[in-house]
């Protein structure tokens, strides 16, 4: 047997889960030699284990990645009985704790990432492994097919970034797991729990995974980099409740806006608000995209994300005017839009919002980030049940020099706007307008926007 002492000088311990240990070592018969050696904390009975043999394919092809921002891996071993990896050691920080000391990148810092985060999933994503059987090997990690190397667990603990010579920064993408560790066992780790907030909602469904959930994972890791949070927090992994909520979220609940959490984020560290949002709005699309909820809505690979992503670096995405007036809940906005104005209460499918009236004829409906018809007021939602142009307010001059505000539903919509009661109880007709008084409420598809004379 052997051991991994007689091979290696252990240097420091790098990292350690529930599942394997990172070791900063050097080789001993070659002490220039300074490599990262990941053990897997998986005992095996001999070298004719199946569990051996997959290991050993699976690095096998890992072996001939060969990529700037992929973790080189040089040899597998058994070390004290133990599967072993040698690789590259990458001295650098990871995103993780680059993030939480910094709490957030610059724009230039994000494009750099994206631009070698990018490339790396290009060449995995289009990886061809030529001489290897059609096998499809499915873990919680990695996946292998003829076509695509699918990394499976993008985020920010594994990607490292580190110097190079001339003082630029390199991102390097590890952990492209081992697939033959007990799949059961790794599904109740701590690393699953860790995955979590970056899980495509495919994934939550159980249907295949492929290509296009790596984009979703890399996107969650570009919404943290900009805002300095993931855009579906958890507290409690233990919490069976935040669970259940967080894949509701991932499925089906609206990215909470980057701008404004940025723009919070940047008020937060620096003491000052910032009056315009930095993010370029070809970049929020990019974010945007590869967060759609539906796998064929995003990327494809990596390489149409790098496609996108030169071309809006070439000012040759087109980009519509930021949605107008959609304004965040806060109370001390009011003084400088005085006015009427409506509330839009938050649930799961629909963020807290405000608008305010300042046009004669206000149409409402769902914001949606495709060009097409837009109402004055998208509503940002995914609430199916609200149409684009869902219902209307009227606003009319009064004897006093002031306005009355009228609710009407005259397109009318597919599925009713619900006036002082219940949803989906007695509907708007198509000839009725209301007229509209502090605090009345109504309902449009499962969510309540409530009127404010101002
Ligand atoms: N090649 C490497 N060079 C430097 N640090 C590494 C390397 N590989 C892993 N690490 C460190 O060890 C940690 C755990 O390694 P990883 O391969 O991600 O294992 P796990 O399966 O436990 O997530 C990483 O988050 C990183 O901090
Ligand atoms: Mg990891």
């Amino acid at each position: 047997m052997q051991e991994l002492a007689s091979k290696y000088d252990i240097l420091k311990v790098i990292g350690h889960g529930g599942f394997s240990a990172v070791f900063k070592a050097r080789s001993k018969e070659d002490p220039e030699h300074v490599v990262a050696l990941k053990q897997l904390d998986f005992v095996l009975e001999n070298e004719d284990a199946k569990e051996y043999r997959d290991f050993k394919n699976e690095v096998e092809i890992l072996k001939r990645l060969d990529h700037p921002n992929i973790v080189k891996i040089y040899d597998e071993y058994i070390l004290d009985n133990k599967p072993s990896l040698e690789m590259e050691y990458v001295d650098g920080e990871t995103l993780e704790s680059i993030i939480q000391r910094e709490g957030y990148f610059s724009i230039e810092e994000t494009l750099e990432m994206i631009t070698q985060m990018a490339s790396a999933l290009s060449y995995c994503h289009h990886y061809h492994t030529y001489d290897t059987p059609p096998q499809h090997w499915l873990s919680d990690s990695v996946i292998i097919n003829r076509d695509a190397i699918i990394h499976n667990d993008i985020n920010p603990k594994n990607i490292i970034r580190t110097k190079n010579a001339d003082g630029g920064y390199r991102y390097v993408l590890i952990d492209f797991g081992l697939s033959f560790a007990d799949p059961d066992a790794v599904r109740h780790s701590k690393k699953e729990d860790g995955m979590a907030e970056y899980k495509a909602p495919e994934k939550w469904r159980g249907q295949l995974v492929d290509t296009p959930s790596d984009i979703y994972s890399l996107g969650i890791v570009l919404y943290e980099l900009l805002v300095g949070q993931v855009p579906f927090p958890v507290k409690d992994y233990k919490q069976a409740n935040e669970m259940i909520a967080l894949e509701e979220k991932h499925k089906s609940a609206p990215v909470p806006d980057i701008c404004r959490k940025r723009m919070e984020a940047i008020e937060k560290k620096e003491g000052q608000r910032p009056e315009t949002c930095d993010i370029p709005a070809w970049l929020e699309m990019l974010v945007r995209r590869c967060l759609e909820k539906n796998p064929l809505s995003r990327f494809k690979t990596g390489r149409e994300l790098s496609q996108f992503f030169y071309n809006g670096l070439d000012g040759k995405i087109e980009t519509q005017e930021r949605q107008a007036e959609v304004i965040d809940i806060d109370p001390s906005m009011g003084a400088k839009n005085a006015g009427a104005y409506i509330e839009v209460e938050p649930n799961i499918l629909t963020e807290g919002q405000h608008f305010f009236i300042n046009k004669d004829l206000v149409t409402i409906g769902r914001w949606n980030d495709l060009p097409g018809t837009i109402a004055d007021f998208g509503i940002r939602t995914s609430d199916r049940f609200i149409s684009k142009n869902h219902c209307q307010i009227v606003r009319k001059p009064d004897a006093a020099d002031g306005y009355r505000y009228f609710l009407q539903d005259k397109a009318p919509s597919k599925n009713g706007t619900y006036f002082n009661t219940e949803k989906n109880s007695i509907r708007l007709s198509d000839t009725t307008e209301v007229l509209l008084k502090e605090g009345d409420y109504f309902w449009i598809g499962n969510t309540r926007l409530i009127f404010h004379q101002g």
